[in-house]
This record gives structure tokens, C-alpha cells and sequence, in this order.
């Protein structure tokens, strides 16, 4: 697989990628046996009964351990990240070679085996876990129950704080419009980047035992408010699709888990990618040209792509 001219300007326009179609099917098959192999014994959830795998997870069946998290309508399994099978998933031939052309340069390889993202648990008790922390592989297999019969949720986005470049998100099951897809915000890479300290980084408050109630991640008054934006001047465009669809977004896209208000469990795999130099240009100022550290392909890329396309991208443009 191999992304056109078009594919590429949709990307640098609006920070996402549909790509249908770019993992193997029997694989996801596989990767979704694992997830329900890993499965401790006695939880309520069984696999063949639809009307069991509605959430949250009773307070009984809760983990809150940071490579296998059950916790709410959240079911995380980071250990399977770095297995074999969600390697050669996410990190196949043809979505690294994609990733390639869009990042150019030598890319960071995922280590089979390696250490899974949670390895060190979360950052601080009960919060969130780092990805960029002990993460040898892929982020792992991400699922969301359904909510079942409860008011709709408004929604509301944000933007990973840790180092990479490039996300992808691959559906390993059908996900329904209202499932729980990912839902990224269309051309927030391009508002949002300037409001960053630095490039491809984020200034954090360390985490102190004593001191515990400020700590996380810095954000300046120029993200929080262009945030604040987004969510009201911008339709939300929705992962949903077939086992073995991926989007690719830029890592400062403003997105979401979706509420899943379908019958099925989410089911996803989540990666990122970026290149062996990251370190360099990291924590530099985000002024001057976004691009320079991308490939002269998406650098050399004119914004321009048939009306067709965009809707093929779910793109809602005004004269919809
Ligand atoms: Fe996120």
C-alpha cells in the first residue's frame, strides 16, 4: 500500500487519514481471540453473549493495573502491544511504509517481546499512564463496552502530551457510527501547534507523594483556549468502519475515545510512530514551517483534493 498525492495533501490539511482496508483480517480475528484469552476467569463478560458486555465493569471485576486496566467501560490490554501478532498488525510493512512517507527519515522499530507501555505503572497513583514511558511496542489493544441505555455524553477533545510524531488507531473489529470510534478534530493539528512550547513535547509538573495536588501536564493559555474552540466551532469526524480500518492523525490532532452507545465493544489497537531523531527536535520552538521534520513528499504537498475525497474522509465542509 502506498499513499497517493491526494491522501497526502487530505493529511497535511486536516491532521487525519481514513485508511481502509490496511491490516489483515485473520489477524484481527486473532488479536481479538487474545484479548478475550487474557480474560480473567469468573468476569461476567462472556464473549458470545452480546447482552453481557454492556459496561461499566462491576467495582468486583475492576483492575487497575496499568498493562491490563478494567476499569468503567474502559478494557485496556497493553501487554498484547508488544506480542507478535499487534506488532505485525500495526506495525506491518505496508502501515510502515505509509507511516515512511508521510515522516520520511529512519523510523523507530517496535520490539517484539520489548517492554509494553505500563511496564512502571501509571505516572502517579490513579492517574494516567504514560505512553512514552517503558513503551517498546504498541500502545496494545484498546476496548470501550457499550454504555448501554444512559444519556448521550457531549463531546469534548484533547491532545496527547507524551513524544511521537504520528498516531494510528486500527479497528480490529466492525465498529457502528455511535461505537466508540476514535474522533479526531479536522485541521486542529494547524491551530493547535503554535500554542505548544514545544514541538513534539510537553512541559509537565513532576509528581510529588506529599504534594500531591498539582502535577501533569503544563498546558498554556493559548492551548486551553483554542481547545475550548475546537469544541464548539468544529465537527468531530468519526473512526467508525470494518476490522482492519486505520486512521492516521498528526500528534497534536485534537481527539477523542467516542461514547459507544452501539451493542459491540470497541475494539481497537493504538500506535505511534516516530522517527529515530525525535530526540533532537523534540523540545525545540514550535515557530517556523510544522512540516520540516516530515518527508519533502507531505513537505512539497499543495492542500488540494476533490470534493469527493473529502466526503470518502467524512470531512463536513460548510456548503454541506
Ligand atoms: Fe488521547
Amino acid at each position: 500500500m502506498h499513499l497517493n498525492h491526494e491522501q497526502i495533501a487530505f493529511f497535511k490539511d486536516n491532521g487525519y487519514l481514513l485508511v481502509p482496508g490496511a491490516m489483515d483480517k485473520n489477524l484481527c480475528a486473532t488479536v481479538r481471540d487474545m484479548m478475550w484469552a487474557a480474560l480473567p476467569d469468573g468476569n461476567h463478560l462472556l464473549r458470545d453473549d452480546e447482552t453481557t458486555h454492556v459496561g461499566p465493569f462491576p467495582p468486583e471485576e475492576r483492575s487497575e493495573d496499568s498493562l491490563h486496566v478494567r476499569d468503567g467501560y474502559r478494557w485496556l490490554n497493553r501487554t498484547l502491544g508488544v506480542t507478535p501478532e499487534v506488532i505485525n498488525l500495526i506495525y506491518s510493512e505496508s502501515i510502515c511504509a505509509m507511516a515512511e512517507q508521510l515522516l520520511g527519515g529512519e523510523m523507530r522499530q517496535a520490539i517484539v517481546e520489548g517492554k509494553p507501555m505500563g511496564s512502571q505503572g501509571p505516572a502517579w497513583p490513579g492517574g494516567p499512564t504514560d505512553p512514552a514511558v517503558s513503551n517498546e511496542g504498541a500502545r496494545g489493544v484498546y476496548c470501550t463496552l457499550p454504555y448501554g441505555d444512559v444519556e448521550r455524553q457531549p463531546d469534548a477533545c484533547h491532545t496527547d502530551g507524551h513524544p511521537f510524531q504520528l498516531g494510528v488507531v486500527g479497528l480490529i473489529d466492525d465498529t457502528p457510527k455511535n461505537g466508540g470510534a476514535f474522533k479526531v478534530w479536522p485541521g486542529s493539528h494547524k491551530r493547535l501547534y503554535p500554542t505548544y512550547k514545544l514541538r513534539y513535547d510537553q512541559p509537565r509538573i513532576p509528581y510529588y507523594d506529599h504534594l500531591p495536588s498539582f502535577k501533569g501536564i503544563l498546558h498554556t493559555p493559548e492551548y486551553l483556549e483554542e481547545i475550548g474552540r475546537l469544541n464548539s466551532d468544529t465537527q468531530a469526524v468519526e473512526c467508525w468502519g470494518e476490522a482492519g480500518d486505520v486512521v492516521f492523525w498528526h500528534h497534536r490532532t485534537a481527539h477523542m475515545a467516542g461514547h459507544n452507545y452501539s451493542n459491540t465493544i470497541r475494539q481497537a489497537v493504538l500506535a505511534d510512530f516516530w522517527k529515530l531523531d525525535l530526540d533532537r527536535y523534540r523540545g525545540e520552538d514550535p515557530g517556523g514551517d510544522m512540516w520540516r521534520d516530515w518527508s519533502p513528499e507531505v513537505q512539497n504537498a499543495g492542500l488540494t483534493y476533490s470534493d469527493a475525497f473529502a466526503k470518502a474522509q467524512r470531512l463536513t465542509t460548510t456548503d454541506d
